[in-house]
């Protein structure tokens, strides 16, 4: 197995086959996961079985509350756009599950039809965020926790409910959560910087609209293209990637043509 560091953000893996993956070769993944905050792989061949198969090689799968599931795999969230739709789901720079007490330790997405061009995912590296930030702010950073929620993403009046993606929107178990804004990841022990573009509401005991200019500083530092790793997908590509330690954003430009994705969310334990 060969792991290739990525620029911005992630490692390439090669010469692993996911459905034969020996015990080591399993550990290497996930501490790979851990250190580069996500890993790519190219043709795999993840079906359904051996997808849940290996998920549950690497933690205890989460079912995400909000997002249609496969036919027969609840385990499974369908992450569709079809020929007609317009919105695409994850459209904005996140992180998954932020809205939980336990954040979601990784996501397994595996493409399944990708469009002719275009539906490249973006992965932003928090660790390299958190490291190019000045000491004082550093400092600063580390005596604050945020306010994270779902309801405004998967709630009744959510901009998924807006547009053409409503399956996801109308849900009311909308959990709301408290972690420190720089976190210590668990599985590297590095720090990392842990502030949500779409789901961070405010900092613990600062209003909406006082938090708001340094959250937006925060975005924008932490989408510089230097933390950035583009990832165009083939049928068959894997990326698994760690929740506390990258941004992703899935590219909506392909309209007109189906992109279908298979997500397994992994699940994680409180932040600090
Ligand atoms: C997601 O945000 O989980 C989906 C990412 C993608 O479809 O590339």
């Amino acid at each position: 197995m060969r792991i290739e560091p990525l620029a911005g953000c992630g490692a390439l893996i090669d010469d692993v086959d996911l459905t034969a993956a020996n015990d080591g070769e399993i550990a290497a993944v996930r501490q790979a996961v851990f250190d580069h905050g996500v890993v790519f792989l190219h043709g795999q061949k993840l079906g359904p079985e051996a997808h849940i198969a290996f998920a549950k090689r690497v933690g205890p799968i989460v079912i995400n509350r909000y997002f249609p599931k496969t036919e027969r795999f609840p385990e499974i969230a369908k992450v569709e756009k079809t020929e007609e739709q317009t919105t695409n789901i994850g459209g904005g720079w996140h992180t998954d599950h932020s809205y939980d007490a336990e954040p979601a330790m990784g996501s397994i997405l595996v493409a399944m039809e990708t469009p002719p061009a275009g539906g490249d995912t973006l992965f932003a590296n928090m660790y390299a965020a958190y490291e190019a930030l000045s000491d004082g702010l550093k400092a600063t950073l580390g005596t604050l926790r945020a306010v994270h929620s779902a309801a405004h993403v998967f709630g009744a009046k959510s901009a998924y409910g807006a547009g053409d993606q409503k399956a996801l929107s109308g849900h009311s178990d909308l959990p709301e959560s408290v972690h420190p804004v720089i976190i210590t990841h668990p599985g590297s022990g590095r720090k990392a910087l842990y502030v949500n573009p779409s789901f961070t509401l405010r900092f613990e005991g600062w209003t909406a609209e006082e938090s708001k200019p340094l959250l937006d500083y925060l975005y924008a530092h932490a989408q510089r293209p230097d933390f950035v790793h583009r990832f165009s997908w083939k049928p068959g590509s894997v990326a698994f990637w760690d929740n506390r330690a990258t941004w992703h954003l899935a590219m909506n430009d392909y309209h007109g043509h189906r992109r279908l994705m298979h997500r397994i969310t992994i699940a994680g334990e409180a932040l600090s």
